[in-house]
């Protein structure tokens, strides 16, 4: 089956993990792409690396794309649809995933009857394994609808939100794997104080994070029950639960993912 051309305006770390995502799902081949950017040497990268036709005339990119993709900087934005947004026609989809950028905002730089999708995804995208969120202008048709949800599919789990929830989403799902990291990071420096090589000891934790999620998304419990099982009575695990909560990890996380989400607030161009 054809897949809806992309055309992906920024190949930074996201657009670079969106256009792995792509050709990793087996749907996409490279000549269903093509990539704008700046830098002549990042230019080079994603056409070496991934063999997308990437260039800096966005114009020609949105003429290509069914799907144009926005993933440059919030800041710049604004400046992108300056020079792109009265180019895109009807039957295009414009999908951001700038943090913090507005339906409104984009709205009011592109053709009334262009539909936008907002999303928020994470750098996950790259192995398939996003948490992808979304949230659709109204005039969006049903085809058109299916065309993003199917692709955004190909890179992880989607889900649409009111997009009241968006900058909620960027606190959670955008920056959330840097939070993660940190936690397996500071999981393997346990390891590494208790005698074990660093390379091994990330291993460890990344495997124990990854196999405890997977036990939450596919068994549907809830991530207390999960606890409890691990938990036995006078055991190892209720002890390292106590250091956890005396180091308020809980209140941390939460007070963590609530600034992310208020700074997402402040991301608009002015
Ligand atoms: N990083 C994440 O985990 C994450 C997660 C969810 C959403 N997002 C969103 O994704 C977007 C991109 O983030 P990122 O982390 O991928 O940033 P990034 O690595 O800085 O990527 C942006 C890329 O766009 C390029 N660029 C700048 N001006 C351009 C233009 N006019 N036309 C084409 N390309 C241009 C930049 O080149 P130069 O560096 O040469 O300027 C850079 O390579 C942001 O809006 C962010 O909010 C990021």
């Amino acid at each position: 089956m054809n897949q809806p051309k992309v055309a992906i305006i920024g190949a930074g770390k996201m657009g670079e993990a969106i256009i792995a995502g792509l050709l990793k799902s087996g749907k996409y081949s490279p000549k269903d792409i093509q990539a704008v950017e700046v830098a002549e040497s990042r230019r080079k990268f994603i056409n070496e690396t991934y063999k997308v036709e990437c260039f800096s005339d966005a114009k020609k990119a949105v003429k290509f794309g069914d799907i144009i993709l926005i993933a440059v900087k919030p800041s710049i934005v604004g400046k992108v649809l300056e020079e792109i947004g009265p180019t895109i026609t009807k039957g295009k989809v414009l999908v951001s995933i700038a943090a913090g950028v507005t339906l409104e905002f984009i709205n009011s730089l592109t053709p009334e009857e262009v539909p936008i999708v907002r999303v928020m995804p994470n750098l996950a995208c790259s192995v398939s394994e996003a948490m992808v969120t979304f949230c659709p202008t109204p005039n969006i048709t049903n085809e058109e609808l299916t065309m993003i949800t199917r692709m955004l599919s190909l890179l992880g789990k989607v889900m649409r939100l009111d997009e009241k929830y968006l900058n909620l989403a960027t606190g959670l799902v955008g920056s959330g794997p840097a939070y993660i990291y940190l936690i397996i990071d500071a999981l393997a420096d346990a390891g590494v104080r208790l005698g074990l090589p660093k390379d091994v000891s990330i291993t460890l934790a990344a495997q124990t994070t990854l196999g405890a999620a997977k036990m939450v998304v596919e068994t549907g419990e809830h991530p207390i029950k999960l606890k409890d099982k691990v938990a036995t009575p006078a055991g190892t695990t209720v002890e390292g639960l106590l250091e956890l909560e005396r180091g308020r990890l809980r209140a941390t996380i939460v007070s963590a993912v609530t600034k992310a989400a208020e700074r997402a607030k402040g991301l608009m161009p002015a």
